[in-house]
């Protein structure tokens, strides 16, 4: 197989990458064909990706000319130990890139300006809090007029992952066992990124679980997020809890773990915050119709083995009514775990949502 094919990346998933990135490197070359590389926040509109610019500057000289735009993600450092005890050969990165090709053009006309401009502040200020960028308006006619902007006319784009496609799969297992391992933040979603690539990759001993066909996942991404809040929702502990709040909940905490159907159901899910001394579970759940199989066990397995989990010296957790299904893990209420030397006191200040 060629390299390029082992490492490509579907043009749709190079193109979220690219919206997704504030910035991007950009590379042209002046009237000498001297080099220019600049750092740029950027919008794709269409097939148009947009920049703001001052009218006089470096970046409009190269106005005319064939340019480059490219991001990148790195999911993970991985070091040559985790394949190799011995030689340092397998050292490498993972990461995720996304290149685009095209001429470099200025909008003149004041709609097309507008749009990329629209696009900008929707990514940069995604809350609003300005009036809409619209051509027709009085409150940017003049300044529209006056703007800069300049545009990657795509051609081509091209996406690259490389996450251990040139390894072998028992490599990569030992690769995701060694990030397990390691647990450095990115790490359980670098798992999940070399077995989405490679899934021809043996699941890792910590993601099996007790059901035929439903595996463990080491980390929700925000799609598993917004899976997850719809899974918890109407749970006793969320009533009055948004949907979109314990999305976000999910995507802000550094653990997030959950179970997957062959097809990609998410059908049981589990969160937990750490400052790596001390962790607090949150959001357990097992879809109704799985429960019972031992599926929660596992979950709860994979989150107290979670490195961001397994190395804080105190655990904790609230339930209604779940303290047997806990006290296997290891769990005791407090009055039953008493600290050396004092009694504490569990305080709380409760208030509306968001206040
Ligand atoms: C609690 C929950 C996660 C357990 O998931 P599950 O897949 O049904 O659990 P398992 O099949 O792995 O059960 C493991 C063991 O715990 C026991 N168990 C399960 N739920 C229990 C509960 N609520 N209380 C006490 N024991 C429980 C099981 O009987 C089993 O023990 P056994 O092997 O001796 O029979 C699941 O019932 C659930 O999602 N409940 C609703 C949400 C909830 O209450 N979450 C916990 C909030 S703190």
């Amino acid at each position: 197989m060629r390299k390029a094919d082992l490492y490509g990346m579907r043009d749709d998933a190079a193109r979220a990458l690219l919206d997704a990135a504030d910035h991007v490197h950009l590379a042209t070359t002046d009237e000498a064909g001297g080099p220019i590389l600049r750092t740029m926040n950027h919008a794709r509109v269409g097939d148009v990706l947009g920049f703001h610019a001052a009218p006089v500057g470096e970046k409009m000289s190269g106005l005319g000319r064939p340019a480059v735009a490219s991001t990148e993600r790195v999911l993970a450092l991985i070091p040559s130990y985790f394949v190799d005890p011995v030689r340092a050969c397998p050292a490498t990165t993972y990461y995720e890139s996304a290149m685009v090709h095209g001429t470099l053009v200025a909008l003149e006309e004041p709609e097309q300006k507008a749009a990329v401009m629209a696009a900008l502040m929707a990514k940069l200020q995604p809350e609003g809090g300005h009036a809409p960028l619209d051509a027709a308006s009085p409150v940017y006619a003049k300044a529209l007029g006056g703007l800069a902007v300049f545009a990657l006319r795509v051609e081509r784009i091209a996406g690259k992952a490389k996450v251990g496609q040139n390894r072998t799969p028992a490599d990569r297992v030992r690769v995701a066992l060694g990030l397990w391992r390691r647990g450095a933040p990115g790490d359980a979603a670098a798992i999940e990124a070399l077995l989405r690539y490679n899934p021809d990759t043996p699941l890792p001993d910590v993601l099996r679980s007790p059901v035929p066909g439903v595996r463990l996942v080491a980390h929700l991404d925000a799609a598993d997020a917004a899976r997850a809040a719809s899974l918890l929702e109407g749970e006793y502990w969320l009533t009055d809890v948004p949907r979109e709040v314990t999305a976000r909940a999910f995507e802000r905490s550094a653990v997030t773990v959950g179970a997957k159907t062959e097809a990609g159901e998410l059908v049981a899910v589990a969160r937990a915050t750490s400052d790596g001394k001390t962790a607090w579970i949150y959001d357990v759940m097992v879809a109704p119709s799985r429960r019972g199989s031992g599926l929660g066990r596992a979950l709860v397995a994979l989150l107290c083995d979670h490195p961001a989990v397994r190395g804080a010296a105190a655990v904790r957790l609230s339930t209604r009514d779940a303290e047997n299904f806990y006290r296997e893990f290891g769990f005791r209420t407090l009055a039953e775990s008493p600290r050396p030397g004092f009694t504490p006191v569990e305080m709380i200040v409760r208030r509306p949502l968001g206040a």
